[in-house]
């Protein structure tokens, strides 16, 4: 396992091998089409930032984008998602538009100004998770201001059994509050606008 991901970390310093993520093409257009005209914006669960970058590339130029991810370490200490976030991302950080929140989503603290213009909720897929998530970050977006959730509808070929946290609350709370309206899906994305 240490050998795999450390070759995958080369690769990708190589530049013979992207990031790995879990967002299809076609939810990351949808994020690009909601992302201009946001000037803070979060994205919480990044992996190895591959969309990130997408972020990055597609917010107007004084946008800030906040990477938050707890970057869990493994074998030696060392997180391999943060060395391949920083290596992917290398340019953002360096100018200052993407700064990474090396922490969990509802332990940012002062880290990320208030109130935010987009969060893209792709972190903790527990029901425990997206509660937390839910209940800190929707009180902190502005009106008008976008929540994009990942992993909120199973696939039409994946079995119950597959069913996280994620899908269930978005079908017992999310759509159901009175504060967002829904706007926007495809795939296992969903877009919601706060009133
Ligand atoms: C599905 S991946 C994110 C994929 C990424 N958004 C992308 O598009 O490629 C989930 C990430 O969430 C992070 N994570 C797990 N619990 C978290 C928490 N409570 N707060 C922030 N990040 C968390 C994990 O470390 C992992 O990197």
């Amino acid at each position: 396992m240490f050998g795999k991901t450390f070759s995958h970390y080369l690769g990708v310093l190589l530049g013979s091998e992207l990031p790995q993520t879990q967002t299809t093409l076609a939810e990351r257009d949808l994020l690009k089409k909601y992302i201009p005209g946001k000037k803070r914006i979060v994205e919480i669960g990044v992996f190895e930032g591959f969309t990130t970058q997408v972020l990055a590339e597609e917010s107007d130029p004084d946008s800030t984008i906040y990477g938050v991810d707890p970057f869990f370490r493994g074998r030696l200490a060392i997180s391999w998602g943060l060395q391949i976030t920083k290596q992917y991302n290398r340019k953002y950080l360096a100018s200052g538009k993407l700064r990474l929140v090396q922490t969990l989503s509802t332990e940012v603290g002062t880290q990320i100004p208030i109130p935010v213009d987009f969060v893209f909720i792709d972190g903790d897929h527990s029901l425990g998770g997206i509660t937390a998530d839910w209940e800190f970050w929707t009180s902190r977006i502005v009106s008008g201001g976008i929540i994009a959730l990942h992993d909120t509808v199973l696939k039409p070929d994946q079995p119950k059994s597959a069913e996280l946290g994620s899908h269930h609350y978005f079908q017992s709370h999310i759509q159901q509050d009175f504060r967002f309206d829904f706007i926007d899906q495809v795939d296992s994305l969903s877009i919601l606008k706060k009133r």
